[in-house]
C-alpha cells in the first residue's frame, strides 16, 4: 500500500495549523513511522520550524537548491518535467520538504494550467500533478509511510493543485467566528476540486502520466484553542465550539440526514488542544517539539507535567488520524 498524504488545510491564517503539522511529524516519527513532510506554504513557516536560519539561508540563496520550488522549475521554464526532490533529513526517517518563498511565482501558471487541462492538453495536467508526482517521488526516496503537508491559509491555485495531491485532508479550526466562516467557503470548494478535478481526469491525453485520483477525504477536524482571547467570557468560545459540529457536517461532510452529536463526542473531532501557553516559545527556541523538552531547555516543575500531557495529547491525536488514514503505528498498543 502507498503511504497516505495527509493535507492539513484551513483558509484562516495564524490558528496553528503550522505547529500542528509540525508536532505530528515529530509524533509519527517517535512513535516509529517513516515520516515525510512537506512545506507547501510560500510562506514556509513550517521549514523555518525545522531548520535554523543559517541552514536556510545555505538552501535559499547558496546552491544547494533542494527546495519545492526548485524542483518544479524545470517544468515552469519548459524545459522539461518535475526534477527529483531531495528532501532534507531532519533525522533518520524523518524527512522535510523545503518550502520556498519563491514558490508564490507558481500561482499564476496553476490557475491558467486549471482550465487547459479541459482542453487536454498535457503540460497542464504535468503541471496541475507535479506536487502530487514530487510527493510520490519524495515518499517513495525516502520510503516514508506517511506523508503531512503543510499549507497556506487560502483558496487559491497552489492549495488546489495541493489538495488534489492529498489523499486526506484534516482540517484545523479555531473556536471563533472568522474559522465558522471560513469552513462554510472550505467545505463547499472541496467539493468543487474534487468534482472538477474529476472532469479533468477524462481528458487526460497523456495515457503514460500518472495522476492523482484526487480524493482529499475529509477525516476530520482539530480545534485548537490557542487562538482565543481568555479575557472573553468563556462562554464566548463555547458558544463556537458548539456550532462546529453542525457547521463541520453541513458544509465539509455535507450529509443532509446525519445525526449531528454534541461537540466532545463529535465524531469528527480528532482533537481540542491546548494553549500551551509559554511551552510553545521554548520549543521554538529549542527548534524541537514540546513534548521534548527537557529541563535544560527551560522545561523544570510544573512545566514537565505540562510537558507529558502533550505527549499524551498529541499521541492521542496521532492515533486517531492513523486509525482514519489506515495506517499502521508500530509502537501502538495493539
Ligand atoms: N497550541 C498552541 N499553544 C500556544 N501557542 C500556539 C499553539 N499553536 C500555535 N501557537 C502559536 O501561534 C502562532 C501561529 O501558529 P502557526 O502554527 O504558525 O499557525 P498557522 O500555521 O495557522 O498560521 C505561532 O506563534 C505559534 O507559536
Ligand atoms: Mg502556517
Amino acid at each position: 500500500m502507498t503511504s497516505p498524504i495527509i493535507a492539513f488545510f484551513n483558509n484562516k491564517g495564524g490558528i496553528g495549523k503550522t505547529s500542528l503539522v509540525y508536532h505530528l511529524a515529530w509524533m509519527y516519527f517517535d512513535l516509529g513511522l517513516k515520516v515525510t513532510v512537506a512545506d507547501l506554504d510560500p510562506q514556509a513557516n513550517l521549514s523555518a520550524a525545522f531548520l535554523d536560519e543559517d541552514r536556510l539561508e545555505e538552501i535559499w540563496e547558496g546552491e544547494i537548491g533542494n527546495t519545492i520550488f526548485q524542483c518544479l522549475k524545470p517544468l515552469l521554464s519548459g524545459i522539461g518535467d518535475i526534477a527529483d526532490p531531495h528532501p532534507e533529513a531532519i533525522e533518520e526517517g524523518l524527512n522535510l520538504l523545503i518550502g520556498d518563498l519563491q514558490l508564490s511565482g507558481f500561482e499564476d501558471e496553476l490557475s491558467s494550467q486549471w482550465s487547459d487541462c479541459l482542453d487536454r492538453k498535457e503540460r497542464a495536467f504535468r503541471v496541475i500533478s507535479a506536487f502530487w508526482r514530487i510527493l510520490r517521488k519524495a515518499a517513495s526516496i525516502n520510503e516514508a509511510d506517511v506523508v503531512l503537508v503543510d499549507l497556506g491559509p487560502n483558496l487559491g491555485a497552489i492549495n488546489r493543485a495541493a489538495l488534489i495531491a492529498a489523499d486526506y485532508v484534516v482540517v484545523p479550526l479555531s473556536p471563533d467566528l472568522f474559522s465558522l466562516q471560513g469552513l462554510k467557503n472550505l467545505g463547499p470548494t472541496l467539493v468543487r476540486w474534487r468534482e472538477e478535478w474529476r472532469e479533468r481526469l477524462l481528458r487526460n491525453p497523456a495515457v503514460n502520466l500518472e495522476l492523482p485520483r484526487g480524493e482529499m477525504q475529509p477525516i476530520g477536524y482539530v480545534v485548537l484553542q490557542h487562538g482565543i482571547r481568555f479575557d472573553r467570557p468563556v462562554k464566548a468560545f463555547q458558544r463556537w465550539i458548539d456550532r462546529i459540529p453542525t457547521t463541520y457536517n453541513d458544509k465539509v461532510i455535507q450529509k443532509q440526514d446525519a445525526i449531528v452529536a454534541h461537540p466532545s463526542s463529535d465524531p469528527n473531532r480528532l482533537a481540542l488542544l491546548k494553549h500551551y501557553q509559554s511551552l510553545m516559545p521554548m520549543a521554538q527556541e529549542s527548534r524541537k517539539p514540546i513534548f521534548h523538552l527537557k529541563p535544560a531547555d527551560g522545561a523544570i516543575g510544573s512545566h514537565l507535567y505540562a510537558v507529558r500531557d502533550v505527549y499524551t495529547h498529541f499521541k492521542a491525536l496521532a492515533e486517531k488520524i492513523a486509525e482514519r488514514v489506515q495506517l499502521k503505528l508500530p509502537c501502538a498498543p495493539s
